[in-house]
């Protein structure tokens, strides 16, 4: 790649980012939130606010339907001859496998139970009954803290069935720390056991919204915040919105538009040029440039153009075959561990970081539920919400900690460039990738108790 062109693309970029950063001066300072949003069915009501345990029990009528319909579901299409990997998508012939091991020695009861071993509960929240973990350590510790942990997609709360005992319980762990975390982990309206919204409009603000609702319920008034994929923009656009209940916030994605102001647009051209000259990190390598960066995100988000647009038209068949549902997340889960090496695996080295047990159990959570369609109109939604625009260019005064993953996709952009948007006043970087708390739980929850002693 020439450098002419190189430079040529980095101007093209820089140009548009103006015009885009010039756009903001027209855009209203102030970000509305209705905190008595409602997205229930019909017409707004009084939330019934009760807090009620809830524990997670499947039909068998659903577990039947299922085993029904991954005996008889039809993968017929063969690996092309010379690319037995992930180069074309989810590899068939593994596909053949995961269904064996589904059929036979896969048991969503064990999963179940594991699951109901937290404190589940649910509560009514601008119409909708929201699902979450509560968990609370025990009383040994000298100092106890809120920390409300957010998934994304595809994942779930099960993402963090590892995490939360490390993180209520340390020492219990192996991790020598004075302090706990008070855990609540709610599964996102529309995924997992919470409601659906039933109306448009429900993005990653109005989810920030219903959090800082169920915290403020559970009479948290300040608390930590802990985020990685929606869960990072749902956290920051709390920490943006709400930053007088936040301790602090971490993170293993860092969501930023380079272009918001005038300097991080200059940094993230000039130091994608010469990179050693504008970034500290040595693992900012030569791929950090504009061009690499725009060929990889064009091949890997067009599940997010899909979802982002017609998001009900591409998960009906998703909803209708755990087969298909499986190949389309599950591809997600191998490329977005190890964009670089993954995919030349004929099993997109699926298992290498997570068991066979615990990729069907995510894939189980969609499928019970029968709410992929759900999960994604919440990229519809984010793409809608044109709040995020004037939220984007508020500047985060709160400390905020990032825990970045060298093998992550969508997080690569250098400390230098986050601190335009962010305070961050901890920052290391790991080899792990997009779904930290599942990959690497114990490096991740270290990482977040040494944040918050960095703030004692
Ligand atoms: C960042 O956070 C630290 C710790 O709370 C604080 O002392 C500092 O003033 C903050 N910096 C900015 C630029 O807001």
């Amino acid at each position: 790649m020439g450098f002419k062109l190189q430079f040529f693309v980095g101007a093209l970029l820089a140009l548009g980012g103006y015009f885009i950063f010039s756009s903001y001066f027209s855009v209203p300072e102030k970000v509305e939130v209705d905190e008595k949003s409602w997205f229930g069915p019909g017409q707004p009501r009084k939330d019934d606010e009760t807090i009620r345990p809830f524990k997670i029990s499947v039909p068998d009528e659903v577990l039947n339907d299922l085993k029904n319909r991954l005996q008889s579901a039809r993968i017929s299409h063969e690996p092309l001859e010379d690319s037995n990997n992930f180069y074309y998508g989810f590899n068939s012939r593994y596909l053949q496998q995961i269904r064996e091991y589904w059929l036979k020695s896969y048991s969503w009861k064990k999963h179940e139970d594991q699951l109901n071993s937290f404190s589940h509960f649910k509560t009514q929240i601008g119409g909708i009954q929201v699902h979450f973990i509560h968990q609370k350590p025990p009383s040994s510790y000298q100092k106890t803290y809120p920390l409300l942990i957010v998934h994304g997609w595809p994942g779930n709360v099960y993402e963090f069935y590892k995490i939360i005992p490390l993180l209520t319980d340390p020492k219990k762990h192996g991790i020598s720390s004075e302090i706990a975390f008070e855990v609540v982990a709610p599964s996102i309206p529309g995924y997992g056991w919470s409601e659906s919204p039933h109306k448009t409009g429900y993005s990653q603000i109005e989810a920030a919204n219903t959090f800082q609702r169920l915290m403020t319920r559970l009479r948290f008034n300040k608390y930590y915040l802990q985020g990685g994929d929606w869960g990072s923009i749902i956290t920051v656009n709390m920490a943006r919105l709400w930053p007088e209940k936040i301790l602090g916030l971490h993170l293993n994605m860092v969501p930023i538009m380079p272009f918001t102001t005038f300097k991080c647009a200059f940094i993230h051209f000039m130091g994608s040029i010469f990179p050693s000259l504008f970034f500290s990190s040595p693992n900012v390598g030569p791929d950090h440039n504009a061009i690499e960066i725009f060929k990889r995100i064009t091949i890997e988000t067009g599940y997010m153009h899909l979802q982002a647009t017609r998001p009900d038209t591409v998960g009906t068949s998703l909803n209708d075959s755990p087969i298909g549902l499986a190949a389309y997340i599950l591809e997600k889960f191998s490329v977005w561990t190890n964009l670089k090496e993954n995919r030349d695996f004929p099993d997109g080295a699926l298992t290498k970081k997570f068991t066979m047990d615990e990729l069907l159990t995510i894939i189980m959570v969609y499928w019970v539920n029968g709410n992929i369609v759900n999960s994604q109109r919440f990229y519809r939604e984010h793409f809608l919400d044109t709040r995020h625009m004037q939220l984007n260019s508020h500047y985060i005064t709160i400390p905020v900690g990032h825990a970045s993953g060298l093998n992550e996709l969508f997080d690569r952009n250098p400390v230098e460039l986050s601190r335009c948007q962010l305070n961050i006043t901890h920052y290391n970087e790991y080899y792990f990738g997009h779904f930290a708390a599942f990959e690497e739980p114990k490096i991740l929850a270290q990482d977040v108790l040494d944040f918050v002693k960095t703030l004692q």
